[in-house]
């Protein structure tokens, strides 16, 4: 049996949030509809996630002795990684300790961090269909993957990124340089480690929304949201839309491969599973242990959005995976670089028929940061892209003067 305290009070259920960006600011929000005390962490001031948690604390999350201090200071229930870029040593040690419960476990936040924990596991261990890939500590070691393995085209990508920082694709051995070079500019860390891939040239790609919560008899069980299709523009999403039509076979086959890296990975919670689809062939790509940036379309097509069914599960409720409608989002980029932006148009863009919008609330804006998102239901899938698109479209974000 689940109880849930009071706020600010001594009975309080805590949650802490490391990162709080958009995404952990839409789990905070479930979390506070259910009477959770919530604790908003980020590296900056005012994140989003900041402005509407019940506490919020401003740290290096890299940096493993202020994240465990912090950690035993606050003492939450449940530390939940909502970024990549986390101290996983000391969620390791802490949760050995028994002094913390990290969702889904401390050991799917390490191995997700890294491109070559996670794809050793997926490939090596669980044999999962994957692009075929080696693993690089220098050029001479990438000229001779590229060459003699991989061949062309092929991706590379530093181990420690993401948002598609530092990838580029190479479709000859000319590129080959300039593809390390950039992989070395674009790492989260000083590690001189890239994977190559072979391209996989699929038809469409997904995420799998999948949810490991108990059920009625207190079991953990695996539940499954329709598939969202997407487009990814400089390794970066721009649209998504659910759900993404897939031959029975090439859903089973993706409903199998997810099933079998979360059940490895463990604990309760929501994965996104990054496939790569082409008829009924399915490759996996990779899996956040944690709500995805392209089930932002979830807010509009699901009776449980995906940042309800996480907090759900985590805290051994049980979760509804159904499809309310279709529907889809398109992401509004900041387009300036500059702080405390305005957005005009969004009178424009609300009246688009069965759409909504998120602004972030961020600080700061760059030209290709995601500031937005604009999300439209509609029973014509076609429809409902075309309408998220143009709501995003009138969005335009700008400086004060
Ligand atoms: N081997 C591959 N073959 C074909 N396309 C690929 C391959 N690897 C990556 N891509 C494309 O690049 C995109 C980003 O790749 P990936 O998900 O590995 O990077 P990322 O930096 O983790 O991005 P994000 O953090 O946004 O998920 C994929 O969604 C896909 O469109
Ligand atoms: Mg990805």
């Amino acid at each position: 049996m689940t109880t849930l305290g009071t706020p600010l009070s001594a009975t309080a259920t805590k949650v802490m949030l490391l990162g709080s960006g958009e995404l952990g600011k839409e789990v905070i929000i479930a979390l506070q509809r259910l009477g959770v005390e919530t604790i908003a962490v980020d590296r900056y001031p005012h994140a989003p996630g900041h402005q509407v948690a019940h506490h919020a604390r401003t740290l290096v999350m890299t940096d493993p002795e202020q994240l465990q201090a912090l950690i035993e200071s606050e003492q939450p229930d449940v530390v939940v990684p909502e970024i990549e870029a986390i101290a996983t040593t000391a969620l390791e040690k802490l949760e050995a300790e028994g002094k913390v419960r990290v969702v889904p476990t401390a050991r799917a936040t390490r191995l997700t961090m890294d491109r070559e924990g996670i794809r050793r596991l997926a490939a090596e261990t669980l044999q999962l269909p994957t692009s075929p890939y080696q693993f690089c500590d220098s050029l001479v070691e990438l000229k001779q993957a590229v060459t003699e393995h991989i061949g062309y085209p092929c991706i590379v990508k530093p181990v420690m990124s993401s948002s598609g920082k530092g990838q580029s694709r190479i479709d000859h051995v000319d590129d080959i340089e300039k593809a390390w070079n950039y992989a070395m500019s674009g790492s989260r860390v000083n590690k001189n480690r890239v994977i190559v891939e072979g391209f996989v040239e699929f038809d469409y790609e997904i995420t799998l929304l999948t949810v490991r919560a108990l059920n009625d008899k207190g079991v953990v069980e695996t539940y499954f949201c329709e598939p969202i299709g997407h487009l990814q523009e400089q390794g970066d999403y721009i649209e998504s839309w659910q759900p993404q039509p897939m031959s029975a076979m090439a859903k089973q086959r993706a409903q199998e491969v997810s099933h079998a890296i979360t059940e490895n990975l463990g604990g309760l919670g929501l994965f996104g599973v990054e496939l790569f689809v082409k008829g009924d062939n399915v490759w996996f790509s990779e899996v956040s242990p944690r709500p995805h940036d392209t089930g932002l379309v979830t807010l509009v097509t699901q009776w449980q959005n995906e940042f309800e069914l996480h907090a759900r599960a985590i805290l051994g409720l049980p979760v509804d995976t159904k499809l309310r409608s279709p529907g889809a989002s398109a992401v509004i980029y900041g387009g300036v670089d500059a702080q405390g932006i305005v957005f005009n148009g969004v009178d424009k863009a609300l009246q688009v028929p069965q759409t909504e919008l998120r602004l972030f609330g961020k600080p700061e804006s760059f030209r290709r940061r995601r500031m937005g998102v604009a999300v439209a239901y509609h029973d014509n899938l076609d429809q409902a892209r075309k309408n998220a698109r143009k709501a995003a479209s009138c969005v335009k974000p700008g400086t004060a003067n």
